[in-house]
Parts: C-alpha cells; sequence; structure tokens
C-alpha cells in the first residue's frame, strides 16, 4: 500500500512514495481508502521538521496529513457507529509516525470520521476537518455573542476563511482583511467589512471599529501588529500560541485543533453548515499522488486561494 512520505526532514524533495504495510480496523475504529488528502502549513512544517523530535519516537516513513476523505472499505468488530463499508467519509487525523493522511489507508477510531457533505467530492470533503474544526475551536474560544464584531486576519487563507463563514452562521458582524485582489473573495464568504491587508492593520481595523473590536482570530499570524485592533477586555484567538503581553486585561486564547479531535458532533456540524450553504469547500486543485513534491512546493510559493489536495486514483 502506498503513502507520501519521508525518511529524512528537508525540502519539498525529501517526499516520496513509500510503501506501507497493510493496515486493519480493530474494535472500535473503521478503515478508510483514502481518495483525498489536503496540503496545510502543518505539513510542510513536519517536513521541514518542525517536529522532528516527536516524530522520530517512531521509525520513518514519517507521513504527514492531517486532514482525509474516502471510502470506508472495513468496520472493525464492535464498533458502535452508523457509519458502514462504502461511505464517503471525511476525518481530521493527527499524524504521529507512519499514520498520517497521506497513504492510501488507514485505520481511524470511527468517533473521528463522519459522512462526507452531500454532493461534496472527496477532494472537496478533505478541505473541512482540521480548519473547519480549527475555525469552530477558535470562535468557542472567544465565545462572542451575536451582534458583537470579530476581526479575522489571514480571511482569504483556509482557517480565516471558515472563521468569516462560521463567524456569519453565529451571528457576529466580521471585519476582515484582504489584499486587494482577494476582496471580492473575502466580501463572498460574508465579511461585512473588508479592510486591507499590511503591517498597519490595527489601525485599519480600529479605522472601522473605533472602539476596538470583540474578538480577533489570528488567521495570518500577526500577533503584535493586530493585537492593538481588539478592546480592552477583548479576546485574542492565536493559531501558533501567542500570548503577547496579555495587555489591557485582554483574553489571549490558544487554539490546539487536536483537541478538538475525536468530536464527531462538531464535524459532524460543519457538514450541515456545508449542506446548508453556510460553508463553502473550496479547492485550488489536485495533484495526483506521484507530484506531491511538486504541490508542496506550490503551495510553500504563497497566493493558492482554496486548498491542495493530494488525490490518490
Ligand atoms: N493551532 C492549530 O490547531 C492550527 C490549525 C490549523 C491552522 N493553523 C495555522 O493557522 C494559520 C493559517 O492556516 P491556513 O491553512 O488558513 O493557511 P493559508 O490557507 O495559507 O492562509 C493564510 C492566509 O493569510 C494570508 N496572509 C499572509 N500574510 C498575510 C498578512 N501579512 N496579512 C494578511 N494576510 C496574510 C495568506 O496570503 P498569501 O497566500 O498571499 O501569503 C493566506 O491567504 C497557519 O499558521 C497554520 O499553521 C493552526
Amino acid at each position: 500500500m502506498r503513502g507520501v512520505g519521508l525518511m529524512e526532514f528537508g525540502g519539498p524533495e525529501v517526499l516520496q512514495i513509500v510503501d506501507l504495510p497493510e493496515v486493519h480496523a480493530g474494535p472500535g475504529e473503521v478503515r478508510l481508502r483514502v481518495q483525498a488528502a489536503t496540503i496545510n502549513p502543518t505539513d510542510t512544517g513536519l517536513r521541514g521538521g518542525l517536529r522532528a523530535e516527536a516524530m522520530r519516537r517512531d521509525p520513518p516513513p514519517y507521513i504527514p496529513g492531517m486532514d482525509a476523505a474516502g471510502v470506508i472499505d472495513e468496520v472493525g468488530p464492535d464498533t458502535d457507529t452508523s457509519l458502514a463499508v462504502g461511505d464517503l467519509v471525511m476525518a481530521m487525523v493527527l499524524p504521529s509516525g507512519s499514520h498520517g493522511a497521506y497513504r492510501e489507508s488507514i485505520v481511524l477510531t470511527a468517533d473521528s470520521v463522519v459522512r462526507a457533505p452531500k454532493g461534496a467530492t472527496a477532494a472537496e470533503a478533505s478541505t473541512l476537518p482540521m480548519n473547519g474544526l480549527t475555525a469552530r475551536q477558535s470562535l468557542d474560544q472567544l465565545a462572542l455573542q451575536p451582534g458583537q464584531t470579530i476581526a479575522v486576519t489571514g480571511a482569504a487563507g483556509c482557517y480565516g476563511g471558515y472563521v468569516v463563514q462560521l463567524a456569519k452562521a453565529d451571528g457576529l458582524r466580521v471585519i476582515a482583511d484582504a489584499s486587494p485582489a482577494d476582496e471580492a473573495l473575502v466580501r463572498s464568504l460574508g465579511a461585512d467589512v473588508v479592510v486591507p491587508r499590511g503591517d498597519d492593520i490595527a489601525a485599519r481595523i480600529r479605522a472601522v471599529a473605533p472602539e476596538g473590536v470583540d474578538g480577533l482570530a489570528d488567521g495570518a499570524v500577526q500577533q503584535e501588529l493586530a493585537i492593538g485592533a481588539v478592546r480592552d477586555g477583548g479576546g485574542f484567538a492565536s493559531v501558533r500560541g501567542w500570548r503577547g503581553n496579555e495587555e489591557r486585561g485582554i483574553t489571549f486564547h490558544r487554539t490546539w485543533v487536536g483537541s478538538y479531535d475525536h468530536r464527531p458532533d462538531l464535524l459532524d456540524r460543519l457538514r450541515q453548515q456545508v449542506e446548508d450553504g453556510q460553508l463553502t469547500l473550496r479547492v485550488a486543485a489536485t495533484y495526483p499522488v506521484e507530484q506531491a513534491a511538486e504541490a508542496h512546493r506550490r503551495f510553500q510559493a504563497g497566493g493558492t486561494r482554496g486548498r491542495l489536495v493530494i488525490r490518490f486514483d
């Protein structure tokens, strides 16, 4: 069985097709024939060695990938699930050793897996779990009330785009940043106000929310450049663990999607929101498994809108 993995950490060129042993679903587990796996910033980080110490607890090959979609082809014994062989499903994967989403076949606990949205392809479905859950977590941490205002940096990106759409579904007013080329995209996601992205992002947000925003989700990792946009006593959700100086009574939330694993209720709600038209699945391009290194190169060059997806045909 094939996977895309690496024997040693490095640039995109270290990615290679690797042969992996067959896996089977045990009790409480299902096996997916993976059809699609997204490329995320965390994958390029893993490949480059950001998590080398933790990954080296297992022997190589190391397999990246946090999102998978495909068809269930095995349900383990004594598995309490409504999922059945043949269902098109999606799941978040927390990579460890050779257990990552870039593989043709993966075993997951049944409570990490939900049906794909009706009408979605595997490639489309694969774009939802990890970033959708991350966006949901940031919003849950900020715990804003309908009518309150959230600012979103990196709104054209995968996480930022989902934050914009989920925030609108939660009844929030959304101020989002965008480059001129992305303004129409970010508006189409539902942002009430779009401000130009850039180093003076805090001042640009304050220009349209002079009192400061109630919360900010920092998809572009703007940190000290963005914190000035948050009102005294507001909230700041960091996807990179940033805590600032704990200033002005602001609550700093560290979003870490791993704590939303095994939450089929949350993932299934995201599925429903796609079916209800509240969330948009965006695929920039798909790459056959043999071109995974090329896909990583393109992703790292920046500027992709929607996710790049590796497909296992
Ligand atoms: N903690 C967690 O659990 C977790 C989970 C998921 C993601 N994350 C993190 O969340 C971040 C976003 O992930 P993603 O998948 O959404 O990435 P993405 O799709 O690449 O989105 C980032 C967006 O920010 C834009 N951007 C770059 N510099 C900017 C700036 N100065 N001002 C405004 N926008 C800017 C990028 O535009 P260009 O393409 O033009 O550069 C891109 O549109 C990453 O740092 C990722 O590692 C963390």
